[in-house]
């Protein structure tokens, strides 16, 4: 355990001297905010298990069924799927499990829906598989809702595969049970299979519960393969660890075949600190992270008010908040603007998509003093525009 509070720490310098890619990628005087990486001390009970293993020399060869069926707990106890170790299958983080989805699902030209705006891998894994991309547009007039009707209007013969983030990157939504319901009604419908991304699923607020797909019920729990991790949680991204989770024999079978010889599943670190991570033990950091974000966000709603030009939806989950700017320039302008006579460093809007334009994303898991920082910076550069 901290003798403080550990969400609350991170300084621009001590983030300077610290590791990590966040943190290096501009000059030092730019507070960086593109990466969904956390400005938070890594939990004392991660790097214990971490230790150990290098105590225990536990770098040979070696077998994940501890940490599978350590996720398999997890994915009864929290998630409420009823599942096994067989039925998971550890990944080296959650992005190759996109690639693999379609390596499962598709053949060449065959089409992939996934959302406008989304997480910039999911359209590479669509890329490089040489399948086609069929977008569902989400709309921010509409906060961003998922609605069923637009999805069923997509579907074609060609359809093979259906990606879900939730909660979503970059919109900031946690989905409603009726919005999920939605979902699954269509990919059964039209026995189209869907891979979810759950990477996010421990960040969610106002008291929200996040509800796994693939337990809405044994017709979509069939067609459905759940991705999690651990990076978004516990800001261990370096850990590379992710775990694919299909109730289906046949569609696990075909997934771990799909994979043998190319994806190695993740290191032997990576393996021993599943267990905790996974576990109860955690639990606090769970919770205490989720309020030190309320508190952040709060903040960050508060000066995009006052600052004035700038609307955003609530955010319901996640880190990654997605303003819309009105100040005449688009994303990739404001982001270049607001890197040289900001010094802050958001990701551009677009980088999730043509929906994307005039917004910025701003990673806010940091410090109140930071985020402060952030926002003065903001504000002082928005007024010489206006
Ligand atoms: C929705 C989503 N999926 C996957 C990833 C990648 O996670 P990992 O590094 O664990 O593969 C991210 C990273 O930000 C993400 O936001």
């Amino acid at each position: 355990m901290f003798q403080t509070d550990p969400f609350n720490t991170a300084t621009i310098e001590g983030m300077l001297e610290a590791p990590g890619e966040k943190w290096h990628v501009y000059p030092p005087d730019v507070i960086p905010l593109w990466l969904a990486d956390l400005d938070f001390p890594i939990a004392m009970e991660i790097k214990k298990a971490l230790l150990n293993a290098v105590h225990d020399e536990d770098l040979f060869y070696n077998l994940d069924i501890d940490a599978r069926k350590a996720m398999a707990e997890k994915i009864n106890a929290r998630n409420g799927l009823e599942t096994t170790y067989e039925d998971i299958m550890i990944t080296q983080g959650v992005n190759p499990a996109m690639w693999l989805a379609i390596r499962h699902t598709c053949k060449e030209g065959d089409e992939v829906v996934l959302t406008n705006p989304m997480y910039g891998p999911f359209s590479n894994a669509v890329r490089v598989t040489n399948t086609k991309p069929v977008h569902w547009p989400l709309e921010f007039d509409e906060g961003y809702g998922f609605d069923a009707e637009v999805l069923k209007e997509l579907i074609t013969p060609r359809t093979k595969l259906i990606y879900v983030c939730n909660p979503h990157n970059p919109c900031g939504r946690v989905m409603t049970e009726e919005e999920l319901k939605g979902i699954a009604d269509v990919a059964v419908d039209h026995k189209v299979k869907v891979m979810v991304d759950e990477l996010h699923e421990d960040i969610v607020y106002d008291g929200r519960k996040h509800i796994t797909l693939a337990t809405l019920n044994p017709e979509i729990e069939a067609q459905t393969m759940t991705a999690w991790g651990f990076s978004k949680t516990f800001g261990v991204a370096g850990l590379q660890m992710g775990f694919l989770c299909a109730t289906n024999k046949e569609m696990i079978e075909d997934l771990r075949k799909q994979a043998r010889g190319v994806m190695r599943g993740t290191s032997t670190l990576a393996k021993a600190a599943a267990p905790v991570m996974c576990s109860k033990a955690l639990d606090w950091w769970r919770r205490d992270i989720v309020v030190h974000l309320e508190k952040i966000r709060g903040i960050c709603e508060k000066r995009f008010d006052e600052i004035g030009g700038i609307t955003y939806s609530k955010l319901e989950g996640t880190y990654l908040m997605f303003p819309k700017f009105d100040y005449g320039k688009t994303s990739d302008e404001l982001r270049k603007y607001l890197l040289e006579e900001g010094k802050i460093a958001p990701s551009s809007g677009t980088g999730f998509g043509s929906n994307g334009e005039g917004h910025l994303r701003f990673c806010i898991a940091t410090s109140e003093a930071i985020i402060n920082e952030v926002l003065d910076r903001l504000e002082k550069a928005l007024h010489k525009l206006k």
